[in-house]
């Protein structure tokens, strides 16, 4: 099939009863260390005539070709996004469509194949009820979602790759961080760039992420838990982390404003960060704006006592409030934690009640 695989097509092979693996107390999970009983794959060949038929199977190793240009090119892109067990008991993912559209993106930024996102949705959701007693009877926990697209061609060209894996697996997880304490203190260096103009900053793809290991390294060394990534010489505060980043401050007419770098391609387009404008948007007691932050002006913000918090948000944390910012030799203390009703917390609510169905709402769709 050339445009798209087929739910229609999914075979199922369910795993043996000696395959299935031991569910982990969700209070201990940290991210992404154990997975489910089943994955998703469906594979692309050109030659073929395209998508083949999609399978749920037992969870596997994948052999690959050792050219294979994933692992000499990074030719591969992911999503993630999260299914939650609802107070009513039934699962419901957040806003899988933007995932799709995103996926879809990110395909055609690395010559990847795109498909139907909602036959990938379709296969997805009887991956989930397959795997159901996996999706975690808590509201601190959730079932995360990993897409990923690799193009598999066992050739050395540097080239678009003729066929390509997508594949989904699932991980049970509890909080992001490891620190009980959740406000992130931050590393800010100007030497360090994640993403550029003309570049692949604003895609899901592998290759943004495995450059910031050393960076976030660095952070924790300097007794930091995350990355504040800036940009260019005026010091453009982009994102923290795998994160988007929004600031709340209040400006010189006294007027609240909540703030977040616009898409201009420097910054991943995040479904958590278009949910919180939109929420923002409807409850219209503040401006909204996306448009440049630099460094200059949160130090003058936070001096003039006119900075109110600083989070980030993002699918794994949902939303990570600031505490400080290191940057240039200096610590600057960020006011997030002091108020007594924070706006990250209002929105962290508001979402996890949208997530956790305690009311009916068209972000959260049941499987
Ligand atoms: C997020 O949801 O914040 C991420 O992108 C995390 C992922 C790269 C581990």
């Amino acid at each position: 099939n050339e445009y798209t695989f087929k739910y229609s097509e999914l075979t199922t092979t369910l795993a043996e009863p000696k395959q299935l693996r031991a569910k982990p107390d969700v209070s201990e999970l940290k991210f992404g260390q154990i997975f489910t009983d089943h994955m998703f794959k469906v594979f692309y060949h050109k030659a073929l005539g395209g998508w083949q038929k999609p399978e749920i199977i037992p969870f596997e190793n994948i052999s690959l070709h050792p050219a294979a240009k994933v692992l000499h090119y990074a030719v591969e892109l992911f999503e993630g996004l999260k299914a939650y067990r609802g107070v009513d008991g039934k699962i419901r993912m957040f806003r899988p469509d933007l995932n799709m559209q995103r996926m879809n993106l990110s395909a055609i930024g690395s010559g990847l194949p795109t498909f139907d996102g909602s036959e990938l949705i379709k296969c997805m959701n009887r991956l989930i009820q397959i795997d159901q007693e996996w999706v975690p009877h808590s509201e601190a926990s959730s079932l995360y979602i990993r897409p990923t697209l690799i193009g598999v061609d066992g050739t050395l060209g540097v080239a678009q790759s003729e066929s390509a894996l997508l594949f989904t697996i699932l991980c049970p997880v509890g909080a992001y961080f490891d620190d009980k304490n959740d406000s992130v203190a931050l590393f800010a260096d100007p030497s360090y760039t994640r993403a550029w103009p003309g570049g692949c900053g604003d895609r899901k793809m592998g290759s943004n992420y495995g450059p910031t290991i050393r960076v976030q390294r660095k952070a924790l060394r300097k007794g930091c838990q995350q990355v504040l990534w800036l940009y260019g010489e005026d010091h453009q505060v982009t994102e923290v982390g795998t994160m988007n980043i929004f600031i709340f401050y209040v400006n010189e007419r006294g007027e609240r404003i909540l703030a977040t770098p616009p898409l201009n391609g420097l910054i991943l387009p995040g479904v958590v960060r278009q949910s919180i404008l939109q929420m923002a948007h409807e409850w219209g007691e503040f401006q909204i704006q996306q448009r440049t932050i630099t460094m200059n002006e949160v130090i003058r913000l936070q001096e003039e006592n006119r900075l109110l918090e600083m989070f980030g948000s993002g699918t794994a944390c949902v939303v990570s409030p600031i505490s400080s910012i290191e940057y240039l030799g200096r610590i600057l203390p960020i006011p997030t934690m002091e108020h007594s009703k924070p706006l990250y917390n209002r929105i962290r609510e508001q979402l996890y009640a949208i997530q956790y169905g305690h009311f009916e709402h068209p972000w959260a769709v049941p499987i």
